[in-house]
């Protein structure tokens, strides 16, 4: 049974002790004329120069090659003591320091992306970073940017959702965040490895320009944020593996991103020697000796060139100057590195992704009077956290019922309802218990859920078990019903129709419970937007053949090109369920006065509601047709907090890349009559001009 305790007390002194005992290594010797490299007062790239200079073939071996695998650290380098190179301690994971005890279970990326809120995906790294460093690893393996292209994606959890724009900036200020803290970050999974089926084989065929436009952008984004690391994908990009794939490896990260960081393969994803290394692999993890000594009898052998180990240690090393690895303490795995203020943005990122997405006859927020939780995933079954490298061990878990039931002064009711966990013959029994729950309510709230793991992609887009039924049982008992989704992703929900209020909180943490209370209650404005399309059937889905998810003899074609997502739904003129962006507040918001001005555009929006609320206004654009794009992309937005009556003109300034489309000449822009729409969502536009280049 979860704990609901907070600890705060014991959580500060912990934080405390901790900070005491974070010393730096005692070789930091600046002034130490035989370790000159040791001086951060240098720049980085002469710390570099005279570290490699003083290195040996072995040493500079040493640190392209990972070193034994283990729960914590999953990954380490050695440590050269000879040369004051500190140990390299890699460890996951997304929404917290992974299998693990003592550290906070943040809500997942999903949620964060829903918060459509660059400071907090900011604050997120940040603590990330400090629990990391807290807990002895110096090199983050997160954020993980993999656009989500299919709902099934087993890892969609991890990702920021479909669209690049909104990626890009949570993978900005996450990376950020993270190397604020003296912690390497790493941007994963280069290339195509959105989806879990056979992903150590399957050949991902992707055209360049769709790449460059949907796939690339948030691995773009975290380099220019400075990730000291790229971790390369299990699967194959247009016939060779991700981890030896010269085109998306040289010619597209390090050459046409600019990236000086290292390339990383993932767990055991190296196929090759000195064929991955001249492709652009800098470092096999975890433990791969066969790796480094097929480099160095090509050094040797004049098959493999000496400069070209040099360059791959330079990008390891540089990244360690750069992020202040030589100078930092760092924990130890048994630290407790909770603090009250991560418990507290926990709770904030999980209020702020929470997104109402039906709201019929103002059913919410809750005005009080009897009410019912119903289904295992409200208490003892709760979806916060996941399988495989991300999962995050939580210190105690608020339960959607006990959230609920403390906001409502301890007069809630729970029934399990659902079959999860249930004997055969306790079934109907279970619905009809839900069933009297909800007839003696004033409202019912059901909550559903499911999680998906790394390694698998979810069979298929429903529900599992009985929670439809559930939903429909208790809908034809209390027309007051409210659905709550605890998912990773898209379902499909042909019961809609039938409750008044639909609320999703993706994967919410160990807050989870005190988060749906506020926003259930109406404490807080439910600010969350989608970060993904959700689909009335499965079929309208863009990648929805078997050549194209899961993909036929080990091969998958993005033959969707450009139409991920919502771009797709727009260019076949297709009503989603819920469009991407979309999320309701219990306020209302106009939206007037754009203008144009170069490439400025600026809206006002104002709350003309009566209640003070969070407004996300949206800029998509459109390319001239001749151009082939999709009807309207996001390349802009904003979150505002706005009292009733308040008016607030943001401003969006449009960098000339919002313009341009990748051609086999390069990113160029396109001329002519350029579409501009603000609003609140892809779907709810109610502003649009031209802006001319
Ligand atoms: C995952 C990576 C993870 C690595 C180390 C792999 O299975 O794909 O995301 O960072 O393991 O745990």
């Amino acid at each position: 049974m979860p704990d609901l305790r907070h600890v705060p007390r014991a959580l500060a002194v912990a934080a405390v002790l901790a900070a005491a005992l974070l010393r730096p290594p005692a070789t930091a010797a600046g002034d130490d004329p035989g370790h000159p490299w040791l001086d951060p007062a240098r720049p980085v790239a002469e710390r570099v120069d005279l570290l490699l200079g003083a290195m040996t073939q072995d040493e500079k071996l040493n640190m392209i090659r990972g070193h034994g695998l283990a729960l914590i650290p999953r990954g380490r380098v050695a440590p050269v003591p000879r040369l004051g190179i500190p140990e390299l301690r890699m460890h996951d994971g997304p929404h917290g320091v992974s299998d693990v005890r003592g550290v906070t279970a943040f809500p997942a990326p999903v949620t964060l992306a829903a918060t459509w809120d660059t400071a907090l995906a900011r604050r997120f790294g940040a603590a990330l970073g400090a629990e990391a460093r807290g807990k002895g690893v110096n090199v983050y393996l997160a954020p993980a940017v993999d656009i989500l292209r299919v709902p099934q994606s087993g890892r969609a959890w991890e990702s920021f959702g479909e669209d690049p724009y909104l990626a890009s900036a949570m993978a900005g200020e996450e990376v950020a965040g993270i190397r604020g803290q003296n912690v390497i970050a790493t941007v994963k999974h280069y290339i195509g490895n959105n989806q879990e089926t056979d992903r150590m084989r399957v050949d991902a065929v992707i055209d360049e320009r769709t790449l460059r436009e949907i796939y690339y952008p948030p691995f773009e984004a975290a380099v220019d944020a400075g990730a000291g690391a790229v971790m390369c994908a299990y699967n194959k990009v247009n016939g060779p593996f991700a981890c030896e794939n010269p085109q998306t490896l040289t010619a597209g990260l390090k050459d046409s991103m600019g990236f000086g960081g290292w390339v990383m393969s993932d767990w055991l994803a190296t196929r090759s020697g000195q064929k991955a290394a001249l492709a652009g692999l800098d470092q096999a993890m975890p433990d791969d000796p066969l790796f480094a000594a097929n480099l160095k009898a090509g050094i040797a052998l004049g098959t493999f060139p000496a400069a070209r180990l040099d360059d791959m240690v330079r990008r390891v090393l540089t990244p360690m100057f750069a992020d202040g690895l030589f100078e930092t303490g760092y924990g130890t795995p048994d630290r407790d590195v909770r603090t009250p203020e991560h418990t507290a943005l926990a709770r904030d990122i999980a209020v702020s992704g929470t997104v109402l997405l039906k709201n019929r006859d103002g059913i919410l927020p809750l005005t009080g009077g009897r009410i019912a939780v119903i289904g295992t995933a409200a208490h003892d079954n709760v979806e916060i956290t996941s399988a495989g490298s991300g999962r995050v061990l939580p210190p105690y878990v608020v339960t959607p019922y006990q959230g609920l039931n403390a906001r409502a002064g301890g007069t809630a009711t729970y029934s399990p309802g659902d079959a999860a966990g249930a004997l055969p013959w306790d079934v109907d029994k279970r619905l009809r218990e839900a069933a009297d729950a909800a007839r003696r309510a004033d409202v019912a709230v059901v909550v559903v859920g499911l999680s998906s793991q790394e390694g698998e992609d979810r069979p298929d887009l429903g529900l599992p078990g009985n929670m439809e039924k559930l939903i429909e049982t208790v809908a034809a008992a209390n027309p007051r019903t409210v659905v709550v989704l605890t998912a990773p992703a898209q379902v499909l929900m042909p019961w809609a129709d039938r409750v008044k209020g639909v609320v999703s909180a993706f994967v919410g943490g160990q807050e989870l419970g005190n988060a749906l209370a506020s926003v259930l209650y109406g404490d807080a404005d439910p600010g969350g937007r989608l970060p993904m399309t959700f689909a009335a059937r499965a079929a309208d889905y863009p990648a929805s053949t078997p050549e194209q998810f899961p993909g036929v003899d080990h091969r998958q074609v993005y033959s969707e090109r450009l139409r991920v997502g919502y771009r797709h739904f727009d260019a076949t003129a297709l009503t989603p369920l819920f469009p991407f962006g979309h999320g309701l507040s219990y306020t209302s918001f106009s939206y007037d006065s754009l203008s144009i001005s170069g490439a400025t555009v600026r809206a006002r929006v104002t709350n003309t509601g009566s209640r003070a609320g969070v407004a996300v206004p949206q800029l998509y654009l459109g390319f001239p047709p001749e151009a082939g794009e999709p009807p309207r992309q996001l390349r802009g937005f904003a979150r505002l907090r706005l009292a009733p009556g308040e008016s607030a003109t943001v401003a969006f300034r449009l960098p000339e890349r919002a313009f341009q489309v990748w051609t086999p000449q390069g990113w160029r822009t396109v001329r002519g009559d350029h579409t501009v729409q603000v609003g609140a969502s892809s779907r709810d536009l109610p502003l649009s001009g031209t802006l001319t280049r």
